[in-house]
C-alpha cells in the first residue's frame, strides 16, 4: 500500500456493466496501485478519475455520457489538475471519437491495453491525450493481482474476449478474441487468497466459460483445480454458453461440494428461427434436453438465464415460444432486455423491426410471468434447509444479517452471538418473496462431507 505523502495520485473508480468490468478494475487498480496511486472512495479526493464503461445496449451507454457531462464542473474547476479516463467497452468501440465527443476525456484505454495506464496516464499530466485500444490476441493479465479490498466474494477472469459472434452482440468486437488465462495462474491466485484468509468465494468468470481451453485442459478441469485449493472457499462461475456445455463441468458441479449448484445458462429466445438469426448455434430442443440434463444430474440445481424481447422479426408466435420456455424451464432468475440495435453487428444491418411499444409490452410480459415463477420457487422452498455466506448486515438491521444461498438466492435471517461476514451459516428458510428469502440459523454443526 501507499501512504498519502508518497503517492503519485489519488485515482477514483466508477465502474458499469458486467461482472468482468468490476474485475477488469480492480485489476487497472491493482496496476495503478503498483505504481504508487492511492485509490480513494470519494470522488472529491481525486485527481484522477477512471469510468469503466459498458456498450452493450444504448442505454448502458447514454448512462455514461451524462455522468460525463455530469463531471464537466469538477473538470472546470479542477482543470490540468484533474485526469478523466474512460475505460472498456465503450473506449473499445468509440476509440478516438469519444474523445472528439467529449473535449473533457483525457485517456481512452480498451479491455486489452490496461498495462498502458500508467504511461498514459503520464501522457495527459503532460497535456496530451492518452489513447490505447489496441486488442490482442494473447493479453490474459495471468501475472498481475487485482486490488481487492473489500467484501468476502471475489471475482477471478478466467478468460477474456469471445469468438461466437452473436449477431446482436458488441462483445466480440469490443473484447477481442478468446484466449483463456493458464489452469497454474489461475490456481495460484486462489491459493494466494485462500492465505490471505478474507475472500470465502470466488466467482470465475468469462463470457463463456464453457470454451474455456488451456492447451487441452478444460473448463471442468479448471473448476476441479479451483475447488481443491481450498474446501471452505465456494466457487461460483459465470457465464456459460449453451453450446459447449459438457456432462464433465455438471459432474464437477455434483461432486465438489464447494461448488455452488447453481448456473447461469442464457437462452436469449424461444424460438429456432430467432434462435438461428442471433447465431446462437443450438436450438430450443437441445437447449431444454441440457437444462433436464442439468435437473437430473443434479439434484435441486438452481437455474438462472438472459432473455431478450424484440429481435428483428420477432413475431407473437416467436415470443410465445419464449414464454412458454420460460414456463418450461421455470428459472430461479431471469435477466431480461429489450434488444437494442449496435452498429457494426451483423444484426445491425436487419433492422430495428420490432416497434418499441410492442417490445414494451413484451417485456413487461415477461417479467411478470418471471416474478411470479420467482415467487412460487422461493415458496416451494420453505422448509428446506441452505447454506449461506454472510456478507453483512441486512437492510433492515435489528440484527438481522445478509447473505447469498447456494442457489444465488438473497437471504436474511436473525443473527447471532459471534456471527461476522465470511461465516457460512446453515439455514432453515421460513419465508419468501419473489427476490428474497428468509430464513432461520440452524443450531446444529455445518455438515461436512
Ligand atoms: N457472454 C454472455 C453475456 C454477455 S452480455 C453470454 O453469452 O451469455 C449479457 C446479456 O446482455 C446477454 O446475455 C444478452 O441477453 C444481453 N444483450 C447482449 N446484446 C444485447 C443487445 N444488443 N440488446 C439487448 N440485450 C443484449
Ligand atoms: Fe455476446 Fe454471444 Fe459472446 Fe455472449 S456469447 S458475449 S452474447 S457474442
Ligand atoms: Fe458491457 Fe463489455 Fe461487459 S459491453 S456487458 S462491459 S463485456
Amino acid at each position: 500500500m501507499v501512504s498519502m505523502e508518497d503517492a503519485k495520485g489519488k485515482v477514483y473508480f466508477e465502474t458499469y456493466g458486467c461482472q468482468m468490468n468490476f474485475s477488469d478494475t480492480e485489476l487497472v487498480a491493482g496496476i495503478l496501485a503498483k505504481d504508487h496511486y492511492e485509490v480513494v472512495q470519494d470522488i472529491n479526493d481525486a485527481d484522477l478519475i477512471f469510468i469503466n464503461t459498458c456498450s452493450i445496449r444504448d442505454n448502458a451507454e447514454q448512462r455514461v455520457f451524462s455522468r460525463l457531462q455530469h463531471l464537466r464542473g469538477l473538470k472546470r474547476r479542477k482543470g490540468k489538475e484533474l485526469v478523466v479516463g474512460v475505460m472498456g467497452c465503450m473506449a473499445e468501440r468509440l476509440k478516438k471519437d469519444l474523445i472528439e465527443k467529449e473535449k473533457l476525456v483525457d485517456v481512452v484505454v480498451g479491455p486489452d491495453a490496461y498495462r498502458d495506464v500508467p504511461r498514459l496516464i503520464q501522457m495527459a499530466k503532460l497535456g496530451e491525450k492518452g489513447i490505447n485500444t489496441l486488442l490482442s490476441l494473447e493479453e490474459t493479465y495471468e501475472d498481475l493481482t487485482p486490488l481487492r479490498t473489500e467484501g468476502v466474494s471475489a471475482w477471478l477472469t478466467v478468460m477474456r474476449g469471445c469468438d461466437n459472434f452473436c449477431t446482436f452482440c458488441v462483445v466480440p468486437f469490443t473484447r477481442g478474441r478468446e484466449r483463456s488465462r493458464p489452469v497454474g495462474s489461475v490456481v495460484s491466485e486462489t491459493e494466494l487468497m485462500s492465505r490471505e484468509g478474507r475472500i470465502r468465494e470466488i466467482t470465475l468468470l468469462g463470457q463463456n466459460v464453457n470454451s474455456y481451453n488451456d492447451n487441452g485442459r478444460q473448463f471442468a478441469d479448471l473448476l476441479q483445480a479451483v475447488a481443491a485449493v481450498d474446501r471452505s472457499i465456494r466457487i461460483r462461475f459465470a457465464t456459460s454458453h449453451p453450446k459447449d456445455f459438457s456432462d464433465d463441468v455438471l459432474r464437477a458441479v455434483r461432486d465438489n461440494e464447494n461448488i455452488c449448484k447453481y448456473i447461469h445458462i442464457p437462452f436469449q429466445a424461444g424460438a429456432n428461427r430467432v434462435l438461428e438469426a442471433m447465431n446462437r448455434t443450438y436450438t430450443r430442443e437441445e437447449y431444454l434436453d441440457l437444462i433436464a440434463r442439468m435437473k437430473q444430474m443434479i439434484p435441486g440445481v438452481s437455474v438462472s438465464t438472459d432473455v431478450m424481447v424484440g429481435f428483428p422479426g420477432e413475431t407473437d408466435e416467436d415470443y410465445e415460444q419464449t414464454l412458454d420456455l420460460m414456463r418450461q424451464v421455470r428459472f430461479d432468475t431471469a435477466f431480461m432486455f429489450k434488444y437494442s440495435p449496435r452498429e457494426g453487428t451483423k444484426a445491425w444491418k436487419m433492422g430495428d423491426t420490432v416497434p418499441e411499444e410492442v417490445k414494451a409490452d413484451r417485456l413487461q410480459k415477461l417479467i411478470d410471468l418471471q416474478e411470479r415463477i420467482s415467487y412460487e420457487n422461493n415458496q416451494n422452498r420453505i422448509g428446506t434447509t441452505e447454506f449461506v455466506l454472510i456478507e453483512g448486515e441486512a437492510p433492515r438491521g435489528d440484527g438481522f444479517l445478509r447473505g447469498k444461498t447456494d442457489s444465488n438466492i438473497f437471504c436474511v435471517f436473525p443473527g447471532e452471538p459471534g456471527m461476522k461476514p465470511g461465516d457460512l451459516v446453515r439455514v432453515r428458510i421460513t419465508g419468501a418473496t419473489g427476490h428474497t428469502l428468509k430464513a432461520e440459523v440452524l443450531k446444529e454443526e455445518p455438515v461436512t462431507t
